[in-house]
């Protein structure tokens, strides 16, 4: 289960005696290589103990809302934006009941409050609390919230009597929440994404070159694959996971990925320009490491070609997207470069602390024709999602226009 890879899941844990199966749950979420960050109401530290899903996690687990030394590692307003999905299995009847009017009085209630992200609810409890209408109508509000409930099965409980209430399987709940980060809006399309920075050499130990990780062009590639997008990735040099069954072209300066980007461009539907492309080369790069025997040392630089412009520039070109990133004016300086190089979409983001470059977390306001959208700030990987959805709503919008 390739969607699960990297993937952020707090896993919440609520008070009832399908807890132990939580452990299970963590264990599978793992071997498919989540990142799972576990929250635990008092109640279920009575059935389980922290220090079991500590073990299988590998990361501290959060069972207070005012606890000093947790709040100063990870806050809860950091835990609710760090994560790409929340999974509350089990979800109690009395954690439905808090969580549909909206309860913030412990940890968990807290984060749900708190999240932007989906949240995924596996109720688990007494047949008879499950088929009481106080149950169902707790439901039913958390469902037209957008929330995701998954089963409950029926069956042999745990005090003897049988009927619906029982938790999902462990093998079926990891099945749901990664199939949930899959779609097929962009099936039968093929993307280009560069990502990353590139590399300007001086001599041959020295270049100039940006902070880009790539982290947002990767992203970009992972959600497209997740989209069901065939994907080329031209990236410049990173330390980052080679996404899984994207075609991947490494390359090292602004002319090499000027180069690999013209040689796919022309089976391209869409083309999504993350990378930080250097705007300048040095002019002569020295054959030889240059010696510090000069006071001052001159460098005389030449322009790249913006990859991005050439392709909005040629004559059936794809549907372009740009991104931008500014330290000032965002979006007078977004807007701009939408129209100037001719695109169909930029998104734009602040670049500063803790945001944007070489971070995990982003904002992004997208601009498109004379309409814009805010994606507030969350993980690079849940924005290049509802980036992927917007762009792929614009590219039919387009071409639903072209045919018409
Ligand atoms: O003009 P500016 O560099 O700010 O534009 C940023 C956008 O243009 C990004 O999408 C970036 O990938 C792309 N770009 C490019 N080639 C360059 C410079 C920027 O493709 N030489």
């Amino acid at each position: 289960m390739h969607q699960l890879k990297g993937k952020r899941i707090l896993l919440g844990i609520t008070g009832g005696i399908a807890a132990y199966k939580a452990a299970v749950l963590l264990r599978l979420l793992r071997l498919h290589d989540a990142d799972v960050r576990v929250v635990m109401t008092r109640n279920a530290c009575e059935f389980i103990t922290p220090l079991t899903m500590q073990a299988l996690s590998g990361k501290p687990v959060h069972t207070e809302l005012l606890d000093l030394e947790t709040e100063s590692a990870m806050g809860h307003i950091d835990l609710a934006r760090w994560a790409d999905l929340i999974l509350i299995a089990p979800a109690s009847a009395n954690f439905i009941a808090r969580y549909s009017h909206g309860f913030a009085e412990d940890l968990l209630s807290t984060l749900c409050l708190a999240t932007t992200a989906p949240v995924f609810v596996a109720p688990a409890m007494n047949q008879q609390m499950w088929l009481n209408p106080a149950t169902g109508e707790n439901l039913e509000k958390i469902k037209s919230r957008g929330i995701t409930v998954l089963g409950p099965a029926a069956g042999e409980q745990a005090c003897g009597e049988n009927g619906p209430g029982r938790m999902l399987e462990a093998e079926d709940i990891v099945a749901l929440v990664a199939k949930s980060f899959t779609s097929n809006i962009l099936s039968g399309l093929r993307l280009l994404v560069t990502a990353g920075p590139t590399r300007e050499a001086i001599d041959p130990v020295r270049y100039i070159s940006n902070r880009s990780s790539g982290r947002m062009g990767y992203a970009v590639a992972n959600a497209a694959l997740e989209a069901g997008a065939e994907v080329s990735l031209v990236s410049g040099p990173v330390s980052l996971p080679v996404p899984d069954r994207a075609e991947v072209i490494q390359v090292t300066s602004a002319q090499e990925m000027y180069n690999a980007v013209m040689q796919k461009i022309k089976n391209t539907d869409i083309f999504i320009s993350a990378a930080a492309v250097a705007d300048y080369s040095v002019e002569t790069i020295a054959v030889q490491k240059i010696k510090k025997s000069n006071a001052s040392l001159e460098l005389s630089l030449t322009k790249n070609p913006d990859i991005l412009a050439e392709v909005a520039a040629l004559q059936s070109p794809p549907f372009t997207v740009g991104f931008a990133a500014e330290t000032e004016d965002l979006k007078a300086n977004a807007q701009t470069k939408l129209q100037s190089k001719k695109l169909d979409m930029i998104a734009a983001n602040q670049v500063g602390a803790d945001l944007g470059f070489d971070s995990e977390m982003n904002a992004l306001t997208v601009f498109w024709g004379n309409e814009q959208k805010e994606l507030q700030q969350a993980t690079k990987t849940r924005l290049a999602k509802t980036l992927i959805t917007l762009i792929a709503e614009q590219y039919n919008e387009k071409n639903i226009n072209k045919t018409h």
